[in-house]
């Protein structure tokens, strides 16, 4: 027997009839680590940990929020073993290991074995990719006694080694993770998209990965699993375009089904295969259902959502900054921009032609607002001031620009907060004139230039203020004997 089961997200449980093993799961119904963020696990479940299995292992594919969930790993006893990428930050070893995990590292091409389920961890292939996923991996998940497999690619493209290695293993569960976001009601320049701008890639894309490695038995779609509530539940309706069980019922029919047998995962979807082949499809399992419909908080997209000229606070406090905070405030600034040679905004600056620019400055403004009335520091960034320096003209005189709470910046710059939960609604971009080509997002700069990678002291802090709130829990899982025996031997 193999057995898949969807937690929500991008969380998995991985068995054989011997073996579980947990991938990335969020276990708490706050999606979000940072408070306030207003982030549910989408769609809500309901968790029944006296029927949860015993575990063998952990594994988390990399150091993203959403992934990297410290409450939800609170939740799982310290014996069973916690895998890690080997080229993730040491800020997260650290951190599971002060939490009590026994941590294991898991190198690129690496396979091990957790009872008879063999796991092989790929890193993808970045030479082409621009993204912040640097210490993300993919996972061949295979049962020893040969009756199913499982590949995810977590929330990168699969690289052309990864494959060719998979060809001959032929994957028989696969992922899609749906990462479709749409977030242009935070820029002027980003088109509204719908689920028509998706569809025929991912339909491609399923059949490609089919040509060369044969049909699969199950594709499962997964990811985009939070909704947003509070002051920001009007981006349930603005920022998901492409519903998880529409698009694999979508996918069922425009990629001819059978060849591709899609099934929009809801938490708790269970697929079993025996000798390879699929036994079942279950909606739930004793431990875990995914909660009445009627409960699930409405994202039916409204492509007519009107684009914001304001910006919601991430953090309750909303009064004026102190003038420790103001003087904090300009190195922070400072401190980034000397971060930003070599960046997409820098190169872009640089590039820009008199005739993209038109009558605006080609620089880049940023707007720091310390009240609901929009007052608020102004700086500007050009290559030429190498970093961020007073703001000389006008704010709507520059060619772009992003605007975010000052209080937001500052917890940002001292690790109290990550870009996973500023960037969901509390950052605003624009930019002007006609610009050729790609416009650097300030968002996707924040992610880089706040990645653990990046700044590991940072995150370390974030860790250890969560690490320090949370409360001792009652695990939802428990350790299976082979997870007691190995703590017990290292
Ligand atoms: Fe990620």
């Amino acid at each position: 027997m193999f057995e898949t089961v969807f937690l929500g997200h991008q969380g998995w449980l991985i068995g054989t009839a011997s073996t579980k093993v947990l991938l990335d799961p969020i276990l708490t119904p706050e999606f979000s680590a940072v408070a306030g963020a207003g982030m549910k696990v989408f769609p809500p479940r309901r968790f029944d940990p006296a029927a949860a299995p015993a575990l063998d292992a952990v594994i988390i594919s990399h150091e993203h929020d959403d992934h990297f969930h410290l409450p939800s790993l609170n939740l799982i006893s310290r014996e069973v073993p916690l895998y890690l990428p080997a080229n993730a930050s040491w800020a997260m070893h650290r951190a599971a290991a002060a939490m009590g995990f026994q941590v294991r590292a898991m190198a690129g091409g690496e396979t091990f074995t957790v009872g008879d389920l063999e796991v092989t961890a790929y890193s993808p292939d970045f030479r082409d990719v621009t993204t912040d996923e640097w210490d993300v991996m993919n996972f061949f998940f295979r049962d020893l006694q040969g009756h199913g497999s499982m590949f995810t690619n977590v929330d990168v493209p699969i690289a052309e080694p990864i494959m060719n290695a998979l060809a001959k293993s032929s994957p028989k569960i696969r992922t899609y993770t749906n990462n479709f976001l749409d977030l242009g009601m935070f820029t002027n320049w980003l088109p509204r998209q719908g689920a028509e701008a998706l569809l025929p890639d991912v339909v491609s894309l399923l059949q490609a990965q089919a040509a060369r490695w044969g049909r699969p038995e199950v594709v499962l779609t997964c990811g985009g699993g939070w909704s947003h509530t509070g002051d920001l539940d009007w981006m349930n309706q603005a920022c998901f375009p492409v519903d998880n069980e529409r698009l694999a019922e979508a996918l069922r029919v425009l990629g001819a089904s059978p060849d591709l047998p899609v099934v929009g995962a809801v938490p708790g979807t269970r697929v079993e295969l025996a000798y390879g082949k699929l036994k079942s499809v279950e909606e739930g399992v004793p431990w875990l259902r995914p909660a009445p419909r009627q409960e699930w908080p409405d994202r039916t997209f409204a492509r007519s959502f009107p684009r914001r000229d304001r910006i919601t606070p991430l953090s309750s406090d909303t009064s004026e900054l102190s003038e420790v905070e103001e003087r904090l405030l300009v190195e922070r600034v400072e401190e980034l921009g000397r971060r930003m040679a070599g960046s997409d905004l820098f190169l872009t600056l640089l590039s820009l032609t008199p005739e993209e620019a038109g009558r605006y400055a080609r620089k880049f403004v940023l707007v720091l607002q310390t009240s609901a009335a929009g007052d608020g520091w102004v700086f500007e960034y050009s290559p030429a001031s190498c970093g961020f320096v007073s703001a000389t003209q006008e704010v709507d005189q520059y060619i772009g620009g992003a605007a975010m709470w000052a209080r937001d910046f500052l917890d940002l710059m001292a690790g109290e907060t990550t870009p996973g939960a500023v960037t969901f609604g509390h950052l605003l971009e624009w930019r002007f004139g006609e610009v050729m080509g790609k416009w650097p997002s300030f968002s996707f700069i924040l992610w880089q230039e706040l990645h653990p990678l990046s700044q590991p002291e940072l995150r370390e802090h974030f860790y250890r203020r969560q690490i320090a709130a949370l409360a001792p829990a009652e695990p939802m899982f428990r350790g299976a004997d082979g997870a007691q025996a190995w703590a017990a031997s290292v």
